[in-house]
C-alpha cells in the first residue's frame, strides 16, 4: 500500500442522528465513510445506499465485525453488499468454513474484505494482542485487502505492518475520541485513520476533518 500516505475514514456509528448532510459537506474532504453497526441495524441497511447516494467517492466500509461460519458471515453481509465496497470481519474465526468462505463470495460481488488484527480498545491487551500471532497467521492464509489495526497503541499497528508487508491496506481506528493524535497510526504504519466522533461530534465537521488533515500532514513530516 502506501499509496494514500495521508488517509482518513470517517466512522458513522450513531443510529440517533441522520448523517445526509455531513456526509455532503466531507465528500471529497475525506477518503471514506465506514458505517457501523448500530447505525446499519438502527437505520436499516438500506440506509447505506442512501447516504452513498450523497456522496459517490472514496471507499464505503460496512463495519459489520462479523464472527461467525461462513454461511451466516454471507447471509448477513448480502444485506449490505450493494452499497458499499468493503466489509469488516473478525479474525479469530479463522479462514476454513469462515473467512475463507466470505472472502470468496464478497469477491465474486467484487467487494474487498477487511480482518480486525486487533482492536483499540484497553481490554485489547487482555485476549486479542495474546492472539495476535495466531491471527496474523490466519489473515497471512487468506490475503485479504485490509486489516484494522489500533491507532491506540501504534507499536502494535508496526508489528502487524512488519508481519503482513506492505501489500495489505492497513485501516487504524482510535484517533481522537479513543487517544491517539493524528498522523500516529501512520507513522507506524498505517494507509488510513479512522476517525469517528472528533469529526462527527464537532460543529463543524468540515472543518474538523480539515484540522485532521492538516494534523496527519505536520506528524508525517516528522514520522
Ligand atoms: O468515535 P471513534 O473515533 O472512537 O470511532 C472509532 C470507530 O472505529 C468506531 O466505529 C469503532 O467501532 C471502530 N473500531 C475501533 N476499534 C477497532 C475496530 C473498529 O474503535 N479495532
Amino acid at each position: 500500500m502506501g499509496s494514500n500516505p495521508m488517509g482518513l475514514i470517517v466512522a458513522l456509528d450513531s443510529p440517533d442522528r441522520g448523517f445526509e448532510g455531513l456526509v455532503e459537506d466531507l465528500c471529497g474532504v475525506v477518503d471514506g465513510f465506514k458505517l457501523g453497526l448500530p447505525l446499519l441495524m438502527g437505520r436499516g441497511p438500506g440506509y447505506a445506499a442512501e447516504l452513498r447516494s450523497r456522496c459517490r467517492e472514496g471507499i464505503w466500509i460496512a463495519d459489520l465485525k462479523l464472527a461467525d461460519i461462513g454461511h451466516v458471515m454471507k447471509l448477513t453481509t448480502s444485506l449490505v453488499v450493494d452499497h458499499v465496497d468493503a466489509v469488516i470481519a473478525h479474525g479469530f474465526v479463522g479462514v476454513k468454513g469462515a473467512l475463507g468462505e466470505l472472502k470468496e463470495f464478497l469477491e465474486s460481488r467484487g467487494r474487498k474484505l477487511i480482518v480486525v488484527a486487533s482492536m483499540s480498545h484497553p481490554g485489547a491487551e487482555e485476549v486479542y494482542d495474546k492472539a495476535l500471532p495466531l491471527i496474523l497467521d490466519a489473515i497471512e492464509e487468506l490475503g485479504p485487502w485490509g486489516v484494522v489495526a489500533p491507532a491506540t497503541r501504534p507499536h502494535v499497528t508496526t508489528s502487524i505492518r512488519e508481519r503482513l508487508g506492505p501489500r495489505v491496506a492497513i485501516v487504524s481506528p482510535g484517533v481522537g475520541a479513543q487517544g491517539a493524535e493524528p498522523g500516529a497510526a501512520l507513522c507506524a504504519g498505517a494507509d488510513y485513520e479512522i476517525v469517528g466522533r472528533l469529526i462527527v461530534s464537532s460543529p463543524d465537521p468540515r472543518s474538523a476533518a480539515l484540522a485532521v488533515r492538516e494534523a496527519q500532514r505536520r506528524r508525517l513530516a516528522s514520522c
